[in-house]
């Protein structure tokens, strides 16, 4: 179940990752392209050596890491989220490559104003390796999604959908590859969707506001 109000009180955003962070970087492009309206208060990584740390560095957004091995439960170190997030006055949340679960700790602060990119059609293929599931299922398409985050792995309202196909001798490299370009074009329009308001749920799923 996602909460609601789903309407942010400003436009102040806390980003999470765990990698290269290249869809952090497609936000930051975008609000470079002036097709983003958005306040970068703060990343936060739970991997001190995390790529996305350059993003951060050359764009000047403040870098927190927080690194979940240092905390004694899952419990404490989304209570650091959260207060980290909360000191940088954010009021959406987008994991952008971010490779923990998080559960109600963090989600009765965030939940229903926390966004997720995942690469597939959800709820197709969830969780890991995504492309490699898609691969080895032999599916025609596959894609990219972009949903509202609840207590599940990669569940939760979708709020936008890429698709791309899979020819036969496709690659994970290479399919991976494909829906990234799709990722880094859906996930800073959807961000602004929900930045502006016009993401709410009904039923468990987003109605948009077109
Ligand atoms: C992306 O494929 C995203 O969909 C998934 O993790 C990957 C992160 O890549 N959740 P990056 O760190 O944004 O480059």
């Amino acid at each position: 179940m996602v909460a609601e109000p789903t309407i942010p009180t400003n436009r102040n955003v806390g980003v999470l990752v765990s990698g290269r962070g290249s869809n952090f970087r497609s936000l930051l492009d975008a609000k470079a392209r002036g097709d983003l309206d958005a306040n970068f208060t703060v990343v936060i990584s739970n991997n001190p050596s995390a790529g996305a740390k350059a993003h951060a560095e050359e764009f000047g957004i403040p870098w927190v890491v927080i690194d979940h091995r240092t905390f004694a439960s899952r419990q404490a170190f989304e209570e650091e989220l959260v207060a980290q997030l909360r000191a940088h006055d954010v009021s959406v949340v987008v994991l952008a490559g971010f490779m923990r679960v998080l559960s109600s700790t963090f989600l009765d602060a965030y939940g229903g104003l926390t966004l997720n990119i995942h690469p597939s059609l959800l709820p197709a293929f969830p969780g890991l390796n995504a492309q490699k599931q898609a691969i080895e299922a032999g599916v025609r398409v596959s894609g990219c999604t972009v949903h509202l985050v609840d207590s599940g792995v990669d569940t939760g309202p979708i709020i936008d959908q890429a698709v791309v196909a899979v020819p036969n001798d496709d690659t994970v490299e290479a399919l991976s590859a494909r829906i990234l370009v799709q990722e880094h074009r859906l996930l800073p329009r959807a961000l602004g969707w929900v930045l502006d308001g016009r993401v709410t749920i009904q039923d468990q799923v987003v109605a948009l506001d077109a």
